[in-house]
């Protein structure tokens, strides 16, 4: 056992090598220019989608595209997989520091009692899981753990209402700059940050962090509830003694992993737990502005992780290597496929325009997992030939480059995780990062209310219907 965790660390180790061999680390003064406090408004080149707005500052985790690097609090990617658990990486994300011993077993003991979701589940099996979209399921779960527990429903831990007075959308009066009223153009100068002097304590308040604890232990409850509702089984109640990977695999499978098993699910929820402001990020911290529910956020992360451009990607990975099937096929399938336009899946970023740190991970893990199964193998190989054959069409070209996602599914499928499961495992991460983004946020709290720049009529008259 010891042998393989070292095995794993040192591939982990390994991997940072080549990147930082790959991409020499530019002048940290450099790196300063891109993570400095702004003063407010900000003036940012902005594209469809939002792409290159800035929302808001956060402390919480950093994407440097270019470099490859993805950091958490500070850590990067590659020391905090090599050197630490699921729980540690939570807890980091959440409360901003690494829990010392006695912090991590107080947190994992909490995690332990909110992995018992009885109520819940019973109330999810009236449910017609079976034929439901597992992250339909998800979703719907996370809203029945609500019934239980949410911070709004608590005296305490409700996000001060001035923060709500300072989301208050009459300050900017119109969509888009009028042409006239001066008075109508954004109030910016009015906008004072509320909340200026709230200290941090609002982020530790008992309960609104506790929901994120509750979330964080529940998601993976009910993820593997379904998946086995889903086969036609019971589901398994967690295991007191096991971490939160090991129970996840325990309560999905019945039968107790393997420690290579165990360390690799641990692994693979870390690299998936933040990500900075990507779409279901965002689409948590929406609904957390309007001072809606920590439950409800986590509801609609878990709606825009579905999408196939999001998290859906790793599943249909799976299903390309499967439909190459041969290595000797990925040349004429993949000359096909971006003749005629095709995204392959598990490949391209909005922001990494290198190697996705967390793909040089995965690829290595999914390598020692499909050992002595000969199936798994092929895929492997076909993957690993494909990831060749796409970054030497377009990795220099198009900045294109495999993913989380490309690797991913190898990793689970060979954990004996379905794959209509894997993007409900991707949630089961990234509960984490969306928790912690939202509770961060909320300490200083604006609505989120971007712009559509209008490019309709403005003076249409209404004709009787008898004339249209
Ligand atoms: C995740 O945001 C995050 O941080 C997300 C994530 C996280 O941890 O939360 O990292 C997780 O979502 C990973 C991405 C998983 N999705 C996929 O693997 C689906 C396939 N990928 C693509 O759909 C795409 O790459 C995106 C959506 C990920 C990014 O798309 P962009 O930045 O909007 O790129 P684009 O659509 O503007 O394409 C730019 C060019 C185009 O070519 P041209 O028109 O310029 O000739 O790159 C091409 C695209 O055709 N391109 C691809 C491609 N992705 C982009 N070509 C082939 N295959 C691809 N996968």
């Amino acid at each position: 056992m010891i042998q393989d965790m070292t095995l794993l660390k040192d591939i982990i180790l390994e991997a940072a090598e080549k990147a930082r061999a790959e991409i020499p680390d530019h002048d940290e003064k450099a790196e300063n220019k891109y993570t400095q406090s702004v003063d407010w408004p900000v003036k940012c080149t902005v594209g469809p989608g939002l792409e290159g707005a800035i929302a808001c500052e956060s402390k919480i985790g950093y994407v440097n595209g270019s470099k490859g690097w993805l950091i958490y609090r500070g850590f990067n990617i590659f020391d905090l997989a090599a050197n630490c658990t699921y729980e540690e990486v939570c807890y980091l994300l959440l409360h901003g520091n690494l829990p010392n011993q006695q912090e991590l077993e107080e947190f994992k003991t909490h995690l332990a009692s909110y992995r018992y979701l009885n109520q819940t589940l019973r109330m999810v099996m009236n449910f017609p899981i079976e034929t439901m979209n597992a992250m339909a399921a998800l979703r719907m779960g996370t809203n029945l753990m609500r019934q239980e527990f949410t911070f709004l429903d608590r005296e305490s831990g409700k996000p001060g209402l001035d923060s709500a007075i300072g989301a208050d959308e009459d300050s900017i009066p119109m969509e888009t700059i009028p042409q006239g009223f001066p008075s109508a153009v954004y109030e910016f100068e009015h906008y004072q940050r509320v909340n200026q002097n709230q200290d941090e304590a609002t982020l530790e308040d008992a309960s609104s962090i506790e929901a994120a604890y509750h979330l964080i232990a529940g998601v993976s409850t009910l993820t593997a509830a379904i998946s086995r509702i889903r086969r036609g089984r019971m589901p398994v109640e967690p295991d007191p003694t096991l971490g939160h990977a090991a129970n996840l695999l325990y309560m999905m499978t019945g039968r107790k992993p393997t420690p290579l098993e165990e360390r690799v699910m641990d692994i693979s929820l870390i690299l998936h737990a933040d990500h900075g402001m990507n779409a279901s990020t965002f689409a948590a911290m929406v609904v957390a502005s309007t001072l809606s529910d920590v439950y409800f956020s986590v509801g609609s992360g878990i709606a825009a992780l579905n999408g196939p451009l999001h998290g859906g990607a790793n599943e249909k990975v799976l299903y390309t290597l499967q439909e190459i099937g041969r290595e000797d096929q990925v040349k004429p399938w993949l000359k096909e496929k971006l003749a005629n336009k095709e995204k392959i899946m598990g490949f391209g970023h909005r922001v990494y325009k290198a190697y996705d740190p967390r793909a040089r991970i995965l690829s290595p893990l999914a390598e020692i997992l499909v050992r002595n199964n000969p199936e798994a193998e092929a895929l492997f190989k076909v993957a690993s030939t494909l990831e060749t054959e796409m970054v030497g069409r377009v990795g220099e070209t198009k900045k294109i480059f495999p993913n989380v996602d490309f690797y991913s599914g190898l990793v689970y499928g060979s954990l004996g995780i379905d794959p209509s499961m894997f993007t409900s495992i991707f949630a089961v991460s990234r509960v984490a990062g969306w928790t912690a983004r939202v509770l961060e946020y909320l300490q200083r709290n604006r609505i989120f209310r971007p712009r559509a720049i209008y490019v309709g009529e403005l003076h249409e008259k209404v004709q009787p219907i008898e004339d249209r």
